[in-house]
């Protein structure tokens, strides 16, 4: 089984979302979350575009040890430098350079040649090398890049020292299907020009793919995922951390790896950065989604009171989330109304089940959403003792 390393972006992708913007109190608050969710690897900012976010990652890389802490830049000296002085202090310190790699990038937004990009690319990890053994390079846009560009590159930046190649998706605009594809080639030929490489991916959700494709890379090779909590980030977001770690820890054979993200911590990690952002989890959203773990069809919550796995694949304990919820609604049965009135502290004698569940199915149908006080009212009102 082999590693798979998490790397989380929610400091810097993440907080690129409109409106969630953190000051330098939130953003370590949040860091020693991540700490303790034990990511591999954590970027906490982009050193040389402000001077908080230069703070900001000087300061998590001062408090935060158990991590390995980055900051990005572009390939260019000067906001190299600027990484290396702010990671000065961490004890497992990482520089990531990005550069565009398709032909919209490096044509329209470059305005340069291929060959000139990639000497570039192959100059700037040189130069970070003399600073810090770990630099990772990214090929922004390489799920819209030529793939034999894209392999040309990752040589010539891994001859250069670069010990992590990250494959972004960066506009969401890959298939599950082909990026594994592509994701296994460069793996095949990276397993001969250096094995000890990290391939990594970074996946954008703008066609709601970014964990399948980021999946699909995993099972074809990559052993480095990039995430954010609540999947955050960029337009519709960037892969969602949790999604990622549960299918993999759901699936080890098929994945054929595991990760060491401690997932008791996923729950509070997910309310804390939505609570700090200000940035709501949807509620059907998949593993931290409040309703993640709430049943209110009749006939599941009847297979759930009979064994839980009937209709969960995992205990919300896993996540460290609240134990699962039965939504009493008219479709609710008499094991479920029963369950829910043992819950509230209520002794409903056997012969009364009956007639107090039909009691419960009139009200339900009257008021349509019932609350765990109506059931209280009910049953104080026929007398149930506690
Ligand atoms: O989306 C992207 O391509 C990025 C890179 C910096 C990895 O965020
Ligand atoms: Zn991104």
């Amino acid at each position: 089984m082999k590693k798979i390393y998490v790397f989380d972006t929610t400091l810097r992708d993440g907080e690129q979302v409109p409106g969630a913007k953190l000051n330098l109190i939130e953003k370590v608050q949040i860091a020693k979350q991540l700490e303790k969710l034990n990511v591999d690897f954590m970027e906490v900012g982009f050193p040389s575009s402000s001077q908080g976010d230069f703070e900001a990652v000087k300061t998590i890389a001062k408090e935060v040890k158990n991590v390995a802490i980055t900051g990005l830049g572009r390939a260019v000296k000067e906001d190299i430098d600027i990484i290396y002085d702010s990671l000065k202090d961490a004890e497992n310190p990482l520089i990531h350079i990005v550069l565009g790699s398709s032909n919209i990038h490096m044509s329209k937004k470059f305005k340069k040649s291929p060959e000139q990009i990639l000497q570039m690319g192959v100059d700037a990890v040189k130069y970070a090398k003399k600073y810090m053994p770990q630099v990772q390079y990214s090929l922004e846009d390489a799920s819209r890049s030529d793939f034999e560009y894209i392999w040309q590159t990752i040589e010539g930046v891994v001859n250069a020292g670069a010990t992590i190649v990250n494959v972004p998706d960066t506009v969401g605009f890959a298939l599950p299907e082909t990026f594994g594809e592509v994701i296994y080639k460069i793996n095949d030929r990276l397993m001969n020009l250096n094995p000890e490489v990290l391939l990594s991916v970074h996946c954008h959700n703008d066609t709601g793919l970014g964990t399948a494709n980021t999946l699909a890379a995993v099972r074809n090779g990559a052993n480095k995922v990039e995430c954010t909590i609540n999947g955050i980030g960029e337009r519709a977001g960037n892969t969602s951390l949790e999604e990622v770690v549960m299918g993999i820890q759901l699936h080890p054979d098929y994945y054929n790896g595991y990760t060491d993200i401690n997932t008791k911590q996923i729950y509070e990690t997910s309310r804390m950065v939505s609570g700090i952002m200000g940035l709501d989890v949807q509620v059907n959203k998949a593993i931290t989604g409040e309703n993640a773990f709430a049943h209110s069809s009749g006939i599941h919550q009847d297979g759930l009171l009979k064994s839980k796995d009937v209709y969960e694949i995992f205990e919300p304990e896993t996540i460290g989330a609240p134990p699962m919820e039965i939504i009493l609604t008219a479709r609710s049965g008499k094991h479920a109304f029963e369950y829910v009135s043992k819950a509230l502290g209520y002794k409903i004698p056997e012969e009364q089940l009956m007639p107090l569940h039909k009691k419960f199915l009139a009200m339900a149908d009257e008021k349509k959403e019932i609350y765990y006080n109506d059931i209280i009212n009910l049953l104080d009102k026929e007398n149930v003792t506690k």
